[in-house]
Protein backbone atom coordinates (compact mmCIF):
# COMPACT_ATOMS: atom_id res chain seq x y z
CA UNK A 1 0.00 0.00 0.00
CA UNK A 2 1.21 3.47 -0.67
CA UNK A 3 0.97 4.18 3.27
CA UNK A 4 4.23 2.15 3.54
CA UNK A 5 5.67 3.37 0.35
CA UNK A 6 9.36 4.60 0.33
CA UNK A 7 8.70 7.91 -1.06
CA UNK A 8 6.02 8.76 2.03
CA UNK A 9 8.55 7.39 4.35
CA UNK A 10 11.44 9.54 3.32
CA UNK A 11 9.16 12.62 3.05
CA UNK A 12 8.15 11.85 6.80
CA UNK A 13 12.25 11.81 7.47
CA UNK A 14 11.26 7.57 8.11
CA UNK A 15 14.09 4.82 7.27
CA UNK A 16 13.67 3.67 4.06
CA UNK A 17 14.91 0.08 2.57
CA UNK A 18 16.41 2.37 -0.46
CA UNK A 19 15.81 6.01 -1.93
CA UNK A 20 13.53 6.47 -3.60
CA UNK A 21 13.46 8.22 -6.93
CA UNK A 22 10.49 10.09 -8.71
CA UNK A 23 11.60 12.57 -12.21
CA UNK A 24 9.90 16.02 -12.96
CA UNK A 25 8.90 15.90 -16.10
CA UNK A 26 8.53 11.87 -16.29
CA UNK A 27 5.73 11.96 -18.39
CA UNK A 28 6.41 13.72 -21.66
CA UNK A 29 7.98 14.32 -25.18
CA UNK A 30 11.20 12.10 -24.46
CA UNK A 31 8.53 8.80 -24.51
CA UNK A 32 7.23 7.62 -27.78
CA UNK A 33 3.75 6.50 -26.19
CA UNK A 34 3.72 9.86 -25.46
CA UNK A 35 4.35 11.72 -28.43
CA UNK A 36 1.49 9.61 -30.03
CA UNK A 37 -1.05 10.19 -27.62
CA UNK A 38 -0.20 14.23 -28.36
CA UNK A 39 -0.22 13.94 -32.20
CA UNK A 40 -4.00 12.43 -31.97
CA UNK A 41 -5.27 14.69 -29.38
CA UNK A 42 -3.91 17.54 -31.35
CA UNK A 43 -3.49 19.90 -28.65
CA UNK A 44 -1.84 19.30 -25.36
CA UNK A 45 -4.15 21.30 -23.20
CA UNK A 46 -6.75 18.63 -24.65
CA UNK A 47 -5.11 15.63 -23.00
CA UNK A 48 -4.83 17.46 -19.37
CA UNK A 49 -8.51 18.18 -20.30
CA UNK A 50 -9.49 14.67 -20.57
CA UNK A 51 -8.98 12.47 -17.32
CA UNK A 52 -8.92 9.18 -19.21
CA UNK A 53 -6.16 10.74 -21.30
CA UNK A 54 -4.25 12.02 -18.48
CA UNK A 55 -4.50 9.24 -16.27
CA UNK A 56 -2.95 7.25 -19.61
CA UNK A 57 -0.09 9.28 -19.62
CA UNK A 58 0.59 9.40 -15.82
CA UNK A 59 0.83 6.18 -15.95
CA UNK A 60 2.93 5.70 -19.00
CA UNK A 61 6.69 5.62 -17.09
CA UNK A 62 5.66 4.01 -14.36
CA UNK A 63 5.20 1.05 -17.22
CA UNK A 64 8.67 1.43 -17.98
CA UNK A 65 10.94 2.09 -14.66
CA UNK A 66 10.74 1.17 -11.60
CA UNK A 67 9.85 4.37 -9.88
CA UNK A 68 8.92 4.77 -6.61
CA UNK A 69 5.72 7.81 -7.87
CA UNK A 70 3.20 9.40 -10.05
CA UNK A 71 3.18 12.67 -10.61
CA UNK A 72 -0.80 13.66 -11.97
CA UNK A 73 0.13 14.84 -15.72
CA UNK A 74 -1.32 18.37 -15.90
CA UNK A 75 0.33 21.33 -16.24
CA UNK A 76 0.55 24.74 -13.64
CA UNK A 77 -1.38 26.79 -16.15
CA UNK A 78 -4.11 24.85 -15.78
CA UNK A 79 -5.12 27.59 -13.42
CA UNK A 80 -5.15 30.74 -15.36
CA UNK A 81 -6.40 28.73 -18.57
CA UNK A 82 -9.41 28.66 -16.59
CA UNK A 83 -9.56 32.44 -16.15
CA UNK A 84 -10.21 33.12 -19.41
CA UNK A 85 -6.94 34.05 -20.73
CA UNK A 86 -6.79 32.37 -24.07
CA UNK A 87 -4.04 30.09 -23.45
CA UNK A 88 -2.22 28.18 -26.42
CA UNK A 89 0.72 26.23 -26.49
CA UNK A 90 2.85 27.28 -29.46
CA UNK A 91 5.18 24.44 -30.87
CA UNK A 92 8.71 24.95 -29.89
CA UNK A 93 7.72 28.84 -27.99
CA UNK A 94 5.67 27.11 -25.20
CA UNK A 95 2.66 28.55 -23.45
CA UNK A 96 0.89 32.30 -25.13
CA UNK A 97 -2.30 34.19 -23.47
CA UNK A 98 -3.95 35.88 -25.76
CA UNK A 99 -5.10 38.27 -22.76
CA UNK A 100 -2.13 39.05 -20.59
CA UNK A 101 -3.07 40.87 -17.17
CA UNK A 102 -0.73 43.90 -16.80
CA UNK A 103 -2.63 46.52 -15.03
CA UNK A 104 -4.31 46.88 -11.37
CA UNK A 105 -7.78 46.79 -13.64
CA UNK A 106 -7.30 43.78 -15.78
CA UNK A 107 -5.95 42.07 -12.20
CA UNK A 108 -9.42 43.20 -10.41
CA UNK A 109 -11.59 42.13 -13.36
CA UNK A 110 -10.26 38.68 -12.74
CA UNK A 111 -12.68 36.17 -11.64
CA UNK A 112 -11.91 33.30 -9.13
CA UNK A 113 -12.36 29.81 -10.84
CA UNK A 114 -14.66 27.09 -8.63
CA UNK A 115 -12.32 24.41 -8.73
CA UNK A 116 -15.51 22.02 -9.32
CA UNK A 117 -16.72 23.17 -12.23
CA UNK A 118 -13.74 25.04 -13.66
CA UNK A 119 -11.23 22.33 -13.02
CA UNK A 120 -13.16 19.27 -12.41
CA UNK A 121 -10.99 17.36 -14.75
CA UNK A 122 -8.01 17.14 -12.65
CA UNK A 123 -9.40 15.53 -9.60
CA UNK A 124 -11.27 13.13 -11.69
CA UNK A 125 -7.95 12.27 -13.51
CA UNK A 126 -6.31 11.82 -10.13
CA UNK A 127 -9.46 9.73 -8.66
CA UNK A 128 -9.14 7.51 -12.12
CA UNK A 129 -5.66 7.60 -11.66
CA UNK A 130 -5.63 6.19 -8.14
CA UNK A 131 -8.22 3.54 -9.32
CA UNK A 132 -5.66 2.50 -11.93
CA UNK A 133 -2.61 2.24 -9.35
CA UNK A 134 -4.33 0.18 -6.32
CA UNK A 135 -1.99 1.44 -4.20
CA UNK A 136 0.98 -0.03 -6.18
CA UNK A 137 2.62 3.38 -5.89
CA UNK A 138 1.35 6.78 -4.35
CA UNK A 139 0.50 9.51 -6.52
CA UNK A 140 1.73 13.43 -6.28
CA UNK A 141 -0.54 16.18 -7.53
CA UNK A 142 0.86 19.52 -7.89
CA UNK A 143 0.17 23.14 -8.61
CA UNK A 144 2.58 26.21 -10.03
CA UNK A 145 3.55 28.82 -7.43
CA UNK A 146 1.48 32.23 -7.72
CA UNK A 147 4.87 34.12 -8.65
CA UNK A 148 5.45 31.42 -10.73
CA UNK A 149 1.66 31.81 -12.37
CA UNK A 150 2.14 35.79 -12.37
CA UNK A 151 4.63 35.77 -14.34
CA UNK A 152 2.95 33.68 -17.30
CA UNK A 153 -0.40 36.00 -16.56
CA UNK A 154 1.79 39.10 -16.51
CA UNK A 155 4.36 38.48 -19.47
CA UNK A 156 1.67 36.51 -21.48
CA UNK A 157 4.63 34.11 -21.87
CA UNK A 158 7.78 32.56 -20.75
CA UNK A 159 10.21 35.62 -20.29
CA UNK A 160 14.07 35.61 -19.71
CA UNK A 161 14.08 39.00 -18.29
CA UNK A 162 10.66 39.22 -16.61
CA UNK A 163 10.10 43.15 -17.54
CA UNK A 164 6.51 43.53 -16.87
CA UNK A 165 5.70 41.72 -14.16
CA UNK A 166 8.69 43.18 -12.32
CA UNK A 167 7.97 46.51 -13.23
CA UNK A 168 4.18 45.82 -11.59
CA UNK A 169 5.84 44.35 -8.52
CA UNK A 170 7.75 48.28 -8.61
CA UNK A 171 5.06 50.22 -9.90
CA UNK A 172 1.91 48.60 -8.76
CA UNK A 173 2.85 46.20 -5.62
CA UNK A 174 -0.51 46.68 -4.23
CA UNK A 175 -2.71 45.72 -7.45
CA UNK A 176 -0.04 42.30 -7.59
CA UNK A 177 -0.39 41.46 -3.77
CA UNK A 178 -4.23 41.27 -4.86
CA UNK A 179 -3.40 38.81 -7.93
CA UNK A 180 -0.96 37.04 -5.89
CA UNK A 181 -3.93 36.29 -2.93
CA UNK A 182 -6.08 35.63 -5.71
CA UNK A 183 -3.19 32.88 -7.09
CA UNK A 184 -2.92 31.37 -3.47
CA UNK A 185 -6.35 31.16 -2.78
CA UNK A 186 -7.08 29.39 -5.60
CA UNK A 187 -4.58 27.18 -5.38
CA UNK A 188 -5.02 25.65 -1.83
CA UNK A 189 -8.98 25.25 -3.12
CA UNK A 190 -7.32 23.23 -6.28
CA UNK A 191 -4.49 21.45 -4.08
CA UNK A 192 -7.23 20.51 -1.62
CA UNK A 193 -9.12 18.86 -4.31
CA UNK A 194 -6.49 16.97 -5.83
CA UNK A 195 -5.68 15.04 -1.74
CA UNK A 196 -9.63 15.15 -1.32
CA UNK A 197 -9.25 12.86 -4.81
CA UNK A 198 -6.91 10.95 -3.11
CA UNK A 199 -3.17 12.67 -3.81
CA UNK A 200 -0.52 11.14 -1.32
CA UNK A 201 1.48 14.49 -1.17
CA UNK A 202 1.51 17.81 -3.37
CA UNK A 203 4.23 19.62 -4.38
CA UNK A 204 4.39 23.10 -5.34
CA UNK A 205 7.08 24.43 -8.35
CA UNK A 206 8.14 27.75 -7.61
CA UNK A 207 9.92 27.45 -11.29
CA UNK A 208 10.62 31.30 -11.17
CA UNK A 209 11.30 32.46 -7.49
CA UNK A 210 14.88 32.14 -7.80
CA UNK A 211 14.92 35.42 -10.39
CA UNK A 212 13.73 37.71 -7.65
CA UNK A 213 15.69 39.34 -5.00
CA UNK A 214 16.35 38.14 -1.50
CA UNK A 215 13.53 40.96 -0.33
CA UNK A 216 10.99 40.27 -3.27
CA UNK A 217 11.33 36.49 -2.92
CA UNK A 218 9.64 36.48 0.40
CA UNK A 219 7.50 39.49 -0.24
CA UNK A 220 6.26 37.94 -3.21
CA UNK A 221 6.94 34.39 -3.87
CA UNK A 222 7.55 32.96 -0.07
CA UNK A 223 4.62 34.69 1.89
CA UNK A 224 2.12 33.12 -1.02
CA UNK A 225 3.68 29.63 -1.02
CA UNK A 226 3.05 29.69 3.14
CA UNK A 227 -0.30 30.97 2.59
CA UNK A 228 -1.31 27.79 -0.02
CA UNK A 229 0.10 25.12 2.86
CA UNK A 230 -1.83 27.38 5.95
CA UNK A 231 -4.65 26.09 3.94
CA UNK A 232 -4.14 22.87 2.93
CA UNK A 233 -5.83 19.58 4.16
CA UNK A 234 -2.90 17.32 5.47
CA UNK A 235 -0.68 15.42 3.24
CA UNK A 236 3.27 15.66 2.41
CA UNK A 237 3.80 19.21 0.78
CA UNK A 238 7.25 19.41 -1.29
CA UNK A 239 8.27 22.88 -2.19
CA UNK A 240 10.41 23.30 -5.18
CA UNK A 241 11.92 26.74 -5.73
CA UNK A 242 14.38 26.34 -8.57
CA UNK A 243 17.38 28.73 -7.96
CA UNK A 244 16.08 29.04 -3.92
CA UNK A 245 19.52 27.97 -2.97
CA UNK A 246 20.19 30.62 -0.88
CA UNK A 247 16.98 30.78 0.90
CA UNK A 248 16.90 27.39 2.09
CA UNK A 249 16.41 28.14 5.81
CA UNK A 250 13.32 30.29 5.71
CA UNK A 251 11.90 27.85 3.07
CA UNK A 252 12.35 25.13 5.74
CA UNK A 253 10.14 27.30 7.80
CA UNK A 254 7.53 27.75 5.30
CA UNK A 255 5.73 24.83 6.52
CA UNK A 256 6.46 22.27 3.92
CA UNK A 257 7.78 18.86 4.69
CA UNK A 258 10.35 18.92 1.69
CA UNK A 259 12.03 20.83 -0.38
CA UNK A 260 13.20 20.37 -3.83
CA UNK A 261 17.03 21.36 -5.07
CA UNK A 262 18.04 22.17 -7.94
CA UNK A 263 21.51 21.00 -8.79
CA UNK A 264 23.76 24.06 -8.41
CA UNK A 265 23.93 22.97 -4.29
CA UNK A 266 25.66 19.95 -3.41
CA UNK A 267 22.81 17.66 -0.93
CA UNK A 268 24.80 17.72 1.79
CA UNK A 269 25.75 21.02 2.14
CA UNK A 270 22.03 21.58 1.77
CA UNK A 271 21.37 19.19 4.68
CA UNK A 272 23.99 20.57 7.08
CA UNK A 273 21.92 24.07 6.41
CA UNK A 274 18.53 22.06 7.14
CA UNK A 275 19.24 19.78 9.35
CA UNK A 276 16.05 17.35 10.70
CA UNK A 277 13.77 20.09 9.72
CA UNK A 278 12.65 18.76 6.44
CA UNK A 279 13.40 16.07 3.43
CA UNK A 280 15.35 16.90 1.01
CA UNK A 281 14.52 15.85 -3.00
CA UNK A 282 17.13 16.42 -5.12
CA UNK A 283 19.88 17.01 -7.13
CA UNK A 284 20.77 15.06 -10.18
CA UNK A 285 21.86 17.82 -13.58
CA UNK A 286 19.12 17.16 -16.21
CA UNK A 287 21.67 16.92 -18.70
CA UNK A 288 22.78 13.95 -16.77
CA UNK A 289 20.84 12.05 -18.54
CA UNK A 290 22.88 13.00 -22.02
CA UNK A 291 25.60 10.72 -20.79
CA UNK A 292 26.12 7.39 -21.06
CA UNK A 293 24.81 4.48 -18.22
CA UNK A 294 28.52 4.46 -16.89
CA UNK A 295 28.63 8.41 -16.24
CA UNK A 296 24.85 8.34 -14.95
CA UNK A 297 25.99 5.42 -12.34
CA UNK A 298 28.79 7.58 -11.24
CA UNK A 299 27.10 10.48 -10.53
CA UNK A 300 24.12 9.02 -8.79
CA UNK A 301 26.26 7.40 -6.76
CA UNK A 302 27.84 10.62 -5.79
CA UNK A 303 25.16 12.61 -5.43
CA UNK A 304 23.78 9.72 -2.70
CA UNK A 305 26.65 9.42 -0.96
CA UNK A 306 26.67 13.46 -0.41
CA UNK A 307 23.37 13.31 1.09
CA UNK A 308 25.00 10.82 3.55
CA UNK A 309 23.65 7.84 5.82
CA UNK A 310 20.71 9.68 7.14
CA UNK A 311 16.31 9.50 6.43
CA UNK A 312 14.93 12.05 4.16
CA UNK A 313 15.99 11.69 0.91
CA UNK A 314 13.94 11.69 -2.30
CA UNK A 315 15.73 11.27 -5.51
CA UNK A 316 15.18 13.75 -8.70
CA UNK A 317 16.72 15.93 -11.34
CA UNK A 318 17.43 19.53 -10.44
CA UNK A 319 15.08 20.36 -12.94
CA UNK A 320 12.18 18.51 -15.20
CA UNK A 321 13.27 15.59 -18.36
CA UNK A 322 14.28 16.82 -21.36
CA UNK A 323 12.23 15.95 -24.82
CA UNK A 324 16.06 14.96 -26.24
CA UNK A 325 16.54 12.31 -23.50
CA UNK A 326 16.66 8.60 -24.59
CA UNK A 327 14.39 6.57 -22.10
CA UNK A 328 17.30 4.10 -21.59
CA UNK A 329 19.15 6.37 -19.83
CA UNK A 330 16.06 7.22 -17.53
CA UNK A 331 15.99 3.37 -16.80
CA UNK A 332 19.76 3.52 -15.63
CA UNK A 333 19.34 6.29 -13.39
CA UNK A 334 16.36 5.06 -11.78
CA UNK A 335 18.30 1.65 -11.08
CA UNK A 336 21.12 2.87 -9.99
CA UNK A 337 19.77 4.74 -7.43
CA UNK A 338 17.72 1.68 -5.70
CA UNK A 339 21.10 0.19 -6.34
CA UNK A 340 23.28 2.66 -4.37
CA UNK A 341 20.72 4.13 -2.44
CA UNK A 342 20.71 4.08 1.82
CA UNK A 343 17.68 3.92 4.21
O1 LIG B 1 6.21 16.13 -14.15
C1 LIG B 1 5.35 15.52 -14.85
O2 LIG B 1 5.61 14.51 -15.52
C2 LIG B 1 3.91 16.01 -14.80
C3 LIG B 1 3.55 16.88 -15.88
C4 LIG B 1 3.94 18.36 -15.87
C5 LIG B 1 3.88 19.12 -17.06
N1 LIG B 1 4.13 20.42 -16.74
C6 LIG B 1 3.57 18.58 -18.38
C7 LIG B 1 3.92 19.39 -19.59
C8 LIG B 1 4.30 19.21 -14.84
C9 LIG B 1 4.58 18.90 -13.37
C10 LIG B 1 4.41 20.51 -15.40
C11 LIG B 1 4.73 21.71 -14.60
C12 LIG B 1 5.04 22.96 -15.28
N2 LIG B 1 4.43 23.49 -16.40
C13 LIG B 1 5.98 23.91 -14.82
C14 LIG B 1 6.80 23.80 -13.57
C15 LIG B 1 7.95 22.87 -13.74
C16 LIG B 1 8.93 23.25 -14.82
O3 LIG B 1 9.08 22.47 -15.75
O4 LIG B 1 9.53 24.33 -14.68
C17 LIG B 1 5.97 25.00 -15.72
C18 LIG B 1 6.82 26.25 -15.64
C19 LIG B 1 4.97 24.73 -16.70
C20 LIG B 1 4.54 25.60 -17.81
C21 LIG B 1 4.77 24.97 -19.11
N3 LIG B 1 4.05 23.91 -19.61
C22 LIG B 1 5.74 25.33 -20.07
C23 LIG B 1 6.75 26.44 -19.92
C24 LIG B 1 5.58 24.46 -21.15
C25 LIG B 1 6.28 24.50 -22.47
C26 LIG B 1 7.68 24.06 -22.38
C27 LIG B 1 7.81 22.70 -22.92
O5 LIG B 1 8.49 21.88 -22.27
O6 LIG B 1 7.26 22.48 -24.00
C28 LIG B 1 4.54 23.55 -20.83
C29 LIG B 1 4.04 22.44 -21.64
C30 LIG B 1 4.12 21.06 -21.06
N4 LIG B 1 3.79 20.74 -19.78
C31 LIG B 1 4.49 19.88 -21.75
C32 LIG B 1 4.35 18.82 -20.85
C33 LIG B 1 4.56 17.35 -21.10
C34 LIG B 1 4.89 19.80 -23.22
C35 LIG B 1 3.66 19.97 -24.05
C36 LIG B 1 3.71 19.25 -25.35
O7 LIG B 1 3.51 18.04 -25.38
O8 LIG B 1 3.90 19.94 -26.36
Amino acid sequence: MSEQSRLLKALAREPVDTTPVWLMRQAGRYLPEYRRLRERAGSFLALCQDPPTACEITLQPLARFDLDAAILFSDILTIPASMGLGLHFVAGEGPHFEHPVRTPAAIDALRRPAIESDLAFVPEAVRLTKRELAGRKPLIGFAGSPWTLATYMVEGGPSKIYRHVKALAYDEPAALHRLLTLLADTTADYLNAQIRAGADAVQIFDTWGGTLSTTAFETFSLAYIRRIIDQLDPAPVIVFTKGGGGWLESLADSGADALGLDQTLSMGAARARVGERVALQGNADPALLYARPAAIRREVAAIIDSFGPHAGHVFNLGHGVTPEVEPDRVAALVDAVHEFGTG
